[in-house]
């Protein structure tokens, strides 16, 4: 962001009437305001609250029609518990997590999210610094608002990079040989989002903010800014409505690039064989954080088929809903390899930038490893099937 697009960023935010008129918590007992005293993730979604403009609040939290489908992610995780074991020693724990021949510390991801600034003037770069102090894996949106080259210089080495499939072959080529050439070794290409979802949080939060962000925005009847991944191309938005794609797309995108292929937006295990047929790398079950196709189902209860039809064969990633430590466990438990998180992330962004991201997942790997000590299972391996009970 250059020092001009952050000073009308911040005085935009700074003369924000709605910002006033919001309800302040922080006289409220026990309200955390900095990131110490945040307890839990939900904490920094507090802070969060307060400092991101309605609109982006909005979008930022919305999911689709009347957000069912974001409170069933949240609903599966509740209905599943943990069958501890008592009396195993769990004074050595280890939850280092591998994926395609990677060690990280942790099983815990930074989810793609799209628009980062909308959320602190630091955007991607915020994350990407925190990412990098905590060691966590980033993966960058392909609507980010900082192009990869300064991310990847920021986090100190390549992240992951999410496409989105398009109509416009010319436009996706251009985005994986830059990608490429910056040096990302994996592509993940979400599937689960034909661009226009039914997103009334969204909605009402835009309609009840009336205040122009020119840093992000177009001024009325303008077209938008192009994101940065896509200037130099020959980028239209439509070029995201592509209902005529079909699992043909892998393949052409095989042709195209060395890069390891992600498929993220599985719920199913009709696709996930078929990840498998295409000779896709690793299968992402997720719903876009309820924010796609209104299923209904949480992810947590798509998991046990699409780990059972890959059967061990590519890593499975989960994630929508996630916002504890047992709720890591319980995906684990189910056959997640490693899990992903957005808004507790996005949260600790717009509440405190690079500090909140990292307390976010200084909280969530804390939480798992106590889940981990409480449970009687010191290490991730032996989070299993009858680590957990519920409904099946
Ligand atoms: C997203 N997500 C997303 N996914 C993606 O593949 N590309 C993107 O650009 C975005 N953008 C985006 C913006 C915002 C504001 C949110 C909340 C989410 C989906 C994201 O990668 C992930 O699947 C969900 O956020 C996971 O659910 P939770 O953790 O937010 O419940
Ligand atoms: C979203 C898009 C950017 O979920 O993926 O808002």
């Amino acid at each position: 962001m250059s020092e001009l697009d952050r000073r009308s960023f911040l005085s935009w935010m700074a003369a924000s009437p709605l910002l006033a008129a919001l309800p302040s918590h922080a006289d409220e007992p026990g309200f955390a305001t900095t990131a110490a005293n945040a307890l839990d993730v939900f904490d920094l979604e507090r802070i969060a609250e307060r400092n991101i403009p309605v609109a982006h609040w909005a979008y930022l939290q919305t999911g689709v029609d009347h957000d069912d489908t974001l409170r069933r992610n949240r609903e599966g995780f509740e209905r599943l518990y943990i069958r501890a074991r008592r009396l195993v020693g769990v004074e050595n724990r280890d939850m280092r997590a591998r994926i395609f021949g990677r060690e990280w510390p942790t099983p815990i991801l930074l989810a793609p999210a799209g628009s980062q600034r909308a959320f602190h003037a630091d955007a991607e770069l915020a994350t990407a610094r925190a990412a990098a102090a905590r060691k966590h894996l980033q993966v960058l949106s392909s609507v980010s608002s900082t192009a990869v080259e300064e991310v990847n210089k920021a986090g100190g080495e390549p992240v992951w990079y999410q496409l989105y499939p398009s109509s416009e072959w010319d436009v996706t080529q251009a985005v994986v040989r830059r990608v490429a050439a910056a040096g990302c070794p994996v592509l993940v290409l979400t599937v689960d989002l034909p661009w226009s979802t039914n997103r009334l949080t969204a909605q009402r939060g835009a309609a009840a903010d009336t205040r122009v962000c020119n840093s992000c925005h177009a001024p009325e009847g303008q077209a938008p800014p192009v994101k940065p991944m896509y200037q130099g191309t020959s980028f239209r938005p439509e070029m995201f409505d592509a209902p005529a794609l079909t699992w043909g797309f892998i393949a052409r995108l095989r042709d195209i690039t060395q890069m390891q292929i992600v498929v993220k937006g599985i719920t199913t295990e009709e696709d996930a064989r078929l990840c498998l047929s295409h000779g896709v790398d690793a299968v992402w079950v997720s719903n876009h954080g309820g924010r796609a196709e209104g299923s209904g189902q949480a992810t947590i209860d798509a998991l046990p088929e699409v780990a059972g039809a890959v059967a061990g064969r590519i890593p499975v990633i989960l994630d929508s809903g996630i916002r504890r430590g047992t709720d890591i466990f319980k995906a684990l438990a189910r056959g997640a390899d490693v899990v992903a998180i957005g808004r507790p992330y996005l949260w600790g962004l717009g509440a405190l930038g690079q500090e909140g991201v990292e307390r976010a997942l200084e909280i969530l790997t804390n939480e798992l490893d106590m889940a981990m000590r409480l449970s009687g299972t010191p290490r991730l391996a032996d989070i299993g099937p009858s680590s957990i009970g519920g409904p099946m």
